[in-house]
């Protein structure tokens, strides 16, 4: 597999982009106070809270067509497809690091206040809410840049791949935990490039990336 990776950053272009990034740059910030460089942990928690957008954007997505009683496109099961991904991303570091209460409560909380705010936000401004998506994955392929320099470095044990994520992205039976993390870094590259194409659409500016097929390829 590449270590070749590229991350571009897409520079807010109106109130909407910039909120969005400013919003995510806070989440970033509290992030790093508490996790610091326990990225295992850090997986854990902000998993739970990427696994939800994609659920909300297809419910919301899947209600307004019923609307209007007009085709998707492909995105609903885009963002169904990002759901079940993330939730994978969760599954798969569950086996690598152990959430303490702390973290299990910080989850619980934070899902009571996410799911409600992201359902607001996506009501109200979709293209507002699939930007922070986008900006969300920017910072989750930075972070786990971050995973995989720690693990390259020797400060995070190379240890053998859990079976759960060979089986889901079709692993060598002697792949590591580095493999693990280049294929979920790849998975929310793909989330980052849809997100950011999903807000340019609703914007009316033509999608950079095709909308439909799944996340993970
Ligand atoms: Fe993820
Ligand atoms: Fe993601």
């Amino acid at each position: 597999m590449t270590t070749e990776f590229r991350n571009p950053h897409f520079h807010p272009r109106n109130a909407g982009d910039r909120f969005a990034y400013a919003f995510v740059r806070l989440l970033r910030f509290f992030a790093d106070l508490f996790f610091a460089k326990r990225y295992g942990h850090r997986a854990i928690v902000l998993e739970t809270v990427a696994a939800v957008p994609g659920m909300v954007g297809a419910t919301l997505t899947h209600l307004k067509c019923l609307r209007r009683i007009e085709d998707d496109r492909g995105w609903i099961r885009t963002l169904m497809d990002e759901a079940e991904n993330e939730r994978m991303h969760l599954m798969t570091f569950i086996e690598i690091a152990r959430p303490n209460w702390f973290e299990r409560m910080l989850v619980l909380l934070v899902q009571g206040f996410f799911y409600n705010a992201y359902f607001l936000l996506y009501l109200l401004a979709p293209a507002v809410a699939h930007r922070v998506v986008g900006y969300f994955e920017e910072e989750a392929c930075q972070s786990y840049t971050n995973y995989l320099e720690l693990i390259d470095a020797g400060e995070h044990a190379n240890v053998p791949a859990p079976e759960i994520a060979r089986n889901y992205w079709k692993l060598p039976a002697n792949a590591t935990l580095r493999d693990v993390v280049l294929a979920v870094r790849e998975d929310e590259a793909g989330h980052r490039d849809v997100n950011h194409g999903f807000a340019d659409e609703l914007r009316g500016h033509a999608a950079a990336i095709p909308v439909t097929g799944s996340m993970k390829s």
